[in-house]
């Protein structure tokens, strides 16, 4: 009884359910993330100066660089380019209604901003305050003062969404929030707090904002769903739920840009960082309502 227990929590936990799920994968994935995170530089469409990069990844994202100043507005944004490609598979169109449900700190935010192209609206939902504050700065360090007007920040919870403004958005990017075993493993304080019943609630709590997600889109609309976990609870899982429960009302988008990265799970595709030039941890599925 006693050995049970310990191994759906804590430490011993994560490596049992982790390596129940990857099998032979588990050590190398492990290693991956337990190495220095290989961040990219996405360059900033609106930056005046010169810029200081090299070794494109994708198109205007690059291996190495420099991020600075000119006026207000700064030159990169650092972040994974795995979520550049997750963001850019929104594609939203020309003058469309776009909600990013769980923005902050604004990585993906600022990629739907530059593909809107000024046009449309955007707005960028993020629950946690102090976040939402670090969010609105972003916006404010990488968007020039005289096109922010098509940015609305708020501040609530996601799920609010589908219960209160049904059919209103083109678009939505429910980036979720997740067990970010990344994180996990390289903080003693969360592994001891891992738990399986975590996991799971989780993958409860991305079902109901996928739900909402879902609800608040228009018909014809489409929703981004990703997170950065490696559970397969939180990702196909959650997938397979909305479709067995709502698949009459949804399908699947596939063929989505992977720019020759990623991986194909059963409904969308997962980035992993433990193969040689590889990114993420990062997984992506696309919807669109009927
Ligand atoms: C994975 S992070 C988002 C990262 C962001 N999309 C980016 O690219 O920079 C998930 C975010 O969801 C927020 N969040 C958690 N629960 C939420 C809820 N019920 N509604 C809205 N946001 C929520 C968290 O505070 C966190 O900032």
């Amino acid at each position: 009884m006693k050995n049970q227990a310990a191994a759906t929590k804590g430490p011993e936990g994560f490596e049992y359910f982790y390596s129940k799920m990857w099998g032979s994968r588990w050590s190398s994935l492990k290693d991956s993330f337990t190495k220095k995170e290989e961040k990219a530089y996405r360059r900033n469409k609106w930056f005046s100066g010169e810029f200081i990069d090299s070794g494109e990844l994708i198109p205007g994202v690059y291996a190495k660089g420099e991020v600075t100043e000119s006026k207000d507005l700064k030159s990169h944004y650092v972040m994974d380019a795995a979520s550049v490609i997750v963001a850019r598979n929104l594609k939203p169109t020309s003058g469309s209604k776009v909600l990013d449900m769980c923005a902050a700190p604004g990585g993906k935010s600022l990629v739907l901003f530059e593909e809107m192209e000024g046009k449309g609206h955007l707005v960028l939902n993020e629950l946690s305050r102090n976040r939402k504050e670090r969010l609105r700065r972003v916006v404010s360090e990488y968007v020039p003062q005289e096109m922010r007007d098509i940015i609305d920040i708020r501040g609530f919870d996601g799920n609010k969404y589908g219960l209160n403004l049904k059919d209103e958005f083109d678009f939505v990017l429910l980036d979720a929030p997740c067990s970010g075993e990344r994180h996990t493993l390289n903080d003693q304080k969360y592994l001891n707090m891992w738990s399986k019943k975590r996991t799971r609630n989780l993958a409860g709590l991305q079902y109901s904002l996928l739900c909402s997600a879902l609800l608040t889109l228009k018909s014809g609309g489409e929703v981004l769903y990703s997170t950065c976990s490696i559970s397969s609870l939180e990702n196909d899982e959650v997938i397979a739920k909305v479709l067995k429960k709502k698949g009459e009302q949804v399908e699947l988008v596939h063929d989505l840009d992977t720019f020759g990265f990623g991986e194909k799970t059963e409904y969308g595709t997962i980035f992993l960082p433990d193969k040689e030039g590889s990114i993420g941890p990062l997984y992506m599925c696309k919807l669109r309502k009927k």
